[in-house]
């Protein structure tokens, strides 16, 4: 097995970007940058890529590894909401492609102290970004019963959500992963098949603590807006959530109109700015699969830019 995160769908992320040589492209999900290298690698002379992260760690092991390419990979510790404004201080406005993979690496999983599983017992953390104030421990001590349980709800489609909140709040102060667990697996009790029964907590809490949704709708809109003519976006998601809300915000990037359907005439004039490359939505093949357990639940969905006005769909979506 690779020493670094396994990078999912490459071959097809590569072929959606159509990489070129001496093109312009950005990874606002870098990790420790497999599909960064793989972009570098497509095309001679080697493109240049703007790599974002908001995971210092992570930045790092990549900085290492893209270095025989220069200054043809520029590094910066970024959130990708803003992605359309650090494309353009450094260069990189009408980017030819964009990548976004979202969610966590197989680093972040993997690395026990950072708290994102309960196979590993470490503090309450959860962050991608260790700089920032709120972590896992202020939600799960901290929010109040009704607003926990909507958390776990929304971002889990946990149906015990409010069993488990207030298990969770009765229990309070809980410290640990371990501890959090053991709280769920009581609440909710032993569940058929292989799913362990806090894993819909776990990714409830995880997406509030780094506000992930709100990044997808806002990282979609920049990067959008930072595509050049025929520049090509790629999005890869790990859950049916997160795939709802790109196929949503796409299919209204791309649409001819945008009235309510029970409007009895077109009065939007709203312009497409992007078309929809893939109408279905692109899976990994049971070969990769069977190599990288963790690629089971990607999709990846792509769109062109079609036109250079203006991004302005209406904010936060329908
Ligand atoms: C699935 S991994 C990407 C793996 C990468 N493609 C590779 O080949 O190694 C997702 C990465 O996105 C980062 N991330 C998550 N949310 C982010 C955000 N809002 N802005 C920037 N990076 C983010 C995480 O820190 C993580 O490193």
């Amino acid at each position: 097995m690779s020493a670094y995160h396994t990078p999912v769908m490459v071959d097809e992320v590569v072929s959606a970007l159509r990489v070129k040589a001496s093109g312009k492209y950005i990874d606002c999900t870098t990790g420790e940058g497999g599909h960064s290298l793989a972009i570098l690698e497509a095309a001679k002379p080697p493109p240049s890529i703007l790599c974002l992260d908001v995971d210092a760690e992570a930045l790092q092991t990549a900085r290492r590894r893209l270095e025989a390419y220069g200054d043809n990979a520029t590094l910066r510790r970024a959130n990708y909401r803003e992605v359309a404004a650090v494309a353009r201080e450094n260069g990189f406005a009408g980017a030819d492609g964009l990548l976004l993979d979202v969610g966590l690496s197989s680093l972040q999983l993997d690395k026990g102290e950072r708290g994102f599983s309960f196979r590993h017992d470490a503090p309450l953390d959860m962050r991608f970004d260790v700089s920032q104030a709120v972590a896992a421990s202020e939600i799960v001590n901290g929010y109040e019963e009704g607003a926990l349980a909507d958390v776990i709800y929304r971002y889990g489609e946990e149906r015990r959500s409010r069993h488990i909140a207030r298990a969770i709040v009765r229990s309070r102060p809980v410290r640990t992963t371990t501890e959090l667990a053991e709280i769920v697996s009581r609440s909710v009790g032993r569940r058929r098949g292989r799913i362990h029964p806090a894993t819909r907590t776990f990714q409830a809490i995880r997406i509030a603590v780094n506000d992930e949704f709100d990044n997808i709708h806002r990282g979609l809109a920049g990067a959008i807006e930072t595509l050049g003519a025929e520049g090509r976006l790629a999005v890869i998601t790990y859950h049916s959530l997160e795939d709802r809300i790109v196929k949503s915000a796409l299919r209204l990037q791309a649409a001819e109109c945008i009235c309510p359907p029970s409007a009895p005439e077109c009065v939007c004039e709203h312009e497409p700015t992007v078309r929809l490359v893939n109408r279905r939505v692109i899976k990994p093949s049971a070969g990769e699969i069977r190599a990288n357990a963790r690629s089971r639940s990607a999709r990846l969905r792509v769109a062109e830019r079609i036109n250079q006005k203006q991004t302005n769909y209406p904010y936060p979506l329908p």
